[in-house]
């Protein structure tokens, strides 16, 4: 039976088990959909599927579709679609940070090399498309839409803020690229699908933008803080590639005389393993890491909010659960 993402538990026994139940549904799907005859290709698709993941983006969808008809046929799909994306972004995402851990195992730029990693998000991608045919030009047009952002997001990202332009807005805003355009639409899409009413699909659409946000922003700060056998990924990994995230943004910001050393170290990429353990070690301990638990509490309030104006079926009471747990695993 389905792992929950993040230990979410839920309020409503009945609730708990449709939700399984529909878990199961997507993981069956999705891995047949990563399945090729290819012999290569099928183990470097399968690679990451198998090595783990929270499916949060299928919770997602799963649970919105709880405020329509969770069964109708289409729900499952549209999750696995959100998923396979995800996880194509995952191969290429390692690539680009140089990451050598993703899921517990060796991520496939370093199992195999980058072009392989390359080719098999791509792969993946063209499976995804091949789901979505079925579903429809509304599902092909939505997953268009919402990939230009995440892209948008990763090209932000990796350029930076323009010439004057403030780096935590614009880093706020990758964030809402990068992370809270997929899971916006992975509960769009399950609402849409469960045939809710618009103004349900545009409130959880806007819940999923921004716990979202809030979801990256603490995976941020757990690159900070955690260790790797609790991430599944090398901690650290954004500090080594010279990636400002909110903590050391906040870090830089700060006037305090007592972090002058911290923004030294965090103001260019830390490729030495002393200069790395020592800046990870200030970072820990920082008002900066206070003051993004607080950025990360505020998102999750405007999720919950958003949730307000939403029916009181008891998946509403799991979101606003889920909240709490997105807050609660920064420590
Ligand atoms: C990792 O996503 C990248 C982010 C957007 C934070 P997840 O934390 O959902 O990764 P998996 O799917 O559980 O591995
Ligand atoms: C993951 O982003 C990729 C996308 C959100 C598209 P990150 O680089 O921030 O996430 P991790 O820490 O590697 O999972
Ligand atoms: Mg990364
Ligand atoms: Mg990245």
């Amino acid at each position: 039976m389905s792992r929950i993402a993040l230990g979410l538990s839920f309020d409503d026994p009945t609730l708990e088990t449709a939700v399984r139940g529909g878990l199961d549904a997507v993981e069956t799907a999705l891995r047949t959909a990563c399945d090729s005859n290819d012999f290569f290709v099928n183990a470097a698709a399968h690679h990451l599927v198998d090595a783990g993941g929270k499916r949060f983006r299928p919770l997602v969808s799963v649970l919105a579709a709880h405020f329509g008809s969770p069964d109708r046929p289409e729900v499952v799909p549209a999750a696995v679609v959100c998923e396979l994306t995800h996880l194509a972004t995952l191969y290429h995402d390692d690539v680009m940070d140089e990451a050598p851990v993703r899921r517990g195992a060796a991520s496939a730029n370093s199992r195999w090399d980058n072009t392989v990693a390359i080719l098999t998000g791509d792969f993946l991608f063209s499976r995804a498309s091949n789901i979505l045919a079925d579903l429809g030009p509304f599902a092909v047009k939505l997953q268009a839409q919402t990939f230009e952002r995440l892209v948008i997001g990763q090209i932000h990202e990796t350029v930076g803020p323009v010439e004057g332009a403030d780096p935590i807005t614009h880093y706020l805003d990758v964030l809402a690229d990068k992370t809270g355009s997929l899971i916006a639409t992975a509960a769009e899409f399950g609402a849409y699908y469960a045939g809710a009413t618009p103004d349900v699909i545009a409130g959880l659409r806007d819940f999923g933008e921004q716990i979202g946000v809030a979801f990256q922003i603490s995976d941020d700060i757990l690159d900070i803080t955690s260790d790797s056998d609790e991430s599944g990924k090398t901690p650290g990994t954004d500090l080594r590639e010279g990636i400002a995230t909110l903590p050391v943004l906040y870090a830089l910001r700060s006037a305090d005389p007592g972090s002058e050393r911290l923004r030294a170290l965090v103001s260019r990429p830390l490729t030495e393993d002393d200069e790395h353990a020592e800046a990870l070690s200030l970072l820990r301990d920082s008002d900066a890491i206070a003051e993004a638990r607080q950025t990360l509490a505020g998102y999750a309030a405007s999720a919950r909010a958003s949730l307000s104006t939403m029916p009181h079926v008891p998946a509403r009471g799991a979101f606003e659960a889920l909240t709490e747990v997105v807050i609660a695993r920064t420590g």
